[in-house]
């Protein structure tokens, strides 16, 4: 990894910790020495992750797809103010949405969005409120530039994402406080098989490694990129699918997905 060229912060928060990019991006950040607060609902794999870290750490395992638990993470953000905030945890499910319990659907829509929004408004707010600049990283996806049938809701999630954080980034910009977005393509984390593939994820030319995609989530962080979607390869295919008609572009991204899984019922 790099040495830090822009590195103030004084504590970090990261959702999604106990596993894949959460983790590794726990291990980096404690390599610079930073504190951590860490979140997830898995205690034992966020006890693993903390045992690989060297600094200060918090683990505060919950579900944020529960608005009441979800108040055990806001209320240390009003007592702690972390300075570097990253809204990491995430889910999706393959499949066309009706194949999938609408609960699950809402699911979606409370862990990518509710919780996401809860805690960068909150957490900006705690900043600003005691005259702190800080930094909110929203990891966002490839999947955010587009109509997606097959992750229907994981794709609507990420657009939110991706437009919610880029006009923050400008409101919160005078006070201090920077909202970036991380467009990440397919990585190999757990993220795949609990998205319900039954192909686990190969190495392809598309997928890429945890390191890679987090030594670039540090390098936006350094250089404060509004947004980076990482990586080249991804930067390339999200131009030219602009350029493809939605019908086409659809229909091939509905293929891309549905060789993952097996095609179930509507429940
Ligand atoms: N991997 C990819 O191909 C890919 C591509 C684009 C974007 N992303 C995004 O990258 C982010 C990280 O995902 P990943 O690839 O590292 O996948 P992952 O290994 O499955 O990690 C997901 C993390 O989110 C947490 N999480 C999920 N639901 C939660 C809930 N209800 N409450 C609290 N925490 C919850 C999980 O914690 P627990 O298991 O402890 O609940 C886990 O730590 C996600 O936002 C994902 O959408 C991933």
């Amino acid at each position: 990894m790099s040495s830090a060229k822009h590195w103030p912060y004084s504590l970090a928060l990261i959702t999604g910790a106990s596993s894949g990019l959460g983790r590794a991006l726990a291990i980096e950040i404690a390599k610079r020495g930073t504190p951590l607060i860490l979140t997830g609902r898995n205690k034992k794999e966020l006890e693993l992750t903390a045992r690989m870290l060297s600094v200060k750490t918090t683990l505060l395992p919950l579900d944020l797809n529960d608005p009441q638990e979800r108040q055990k993470l806001i209320a240390l953000i009003h007592n702690q103010a972390p300075d570097l905030i990253l809204n990491n945890a995430g889910l999706g499910h393959y499949g066309d949405a009706l194949t999938t319990t609408t609960a699950e659907q809402l699911e979606i829509i409370e862990v990518n969005i509710t919780a996401l929004v809860e805690i960068t408004l909150e957490a900006s707010r705690t900043l600003i409120k005691q005259k702190k600049q800080g930094t909110v990283l929203n990891v966002a996806s490839a999947a955010a530039f587009f109509p997606y049938p097959t992750l229907a809701t994981y794709a609507a999630s990420k657009a939110f994402v991706l437009q919610f954080s880029r006009a923050l980034d400008v409101e919160l910009f005078p006070h201090g406080v920077r909202v970036l977005t991380s467009c990440t393509g397919q990585t190999a984390t757990s993220f795949r098989a609990r998205a319900g593939s039954n192909t686990p994820q190969k190495k392809d030319a598309w997928t890429m490694r945890v390191q890679d995609v987090v030594c670039l989530i540090l390098k936006q962080i350094e250089n404060l990129t509004p947004v980076r979607i990482i990586d080249g390869r991804y930067r390339f295919w999200v131009a030219l699918a602009h350029l493809v008609p939605k019908s086409i572009l659809m229909s091939f991204l509905k293929r891309s997905i549905r060789k993952r899984h097996n095609r179930k019922e509507i429940v």
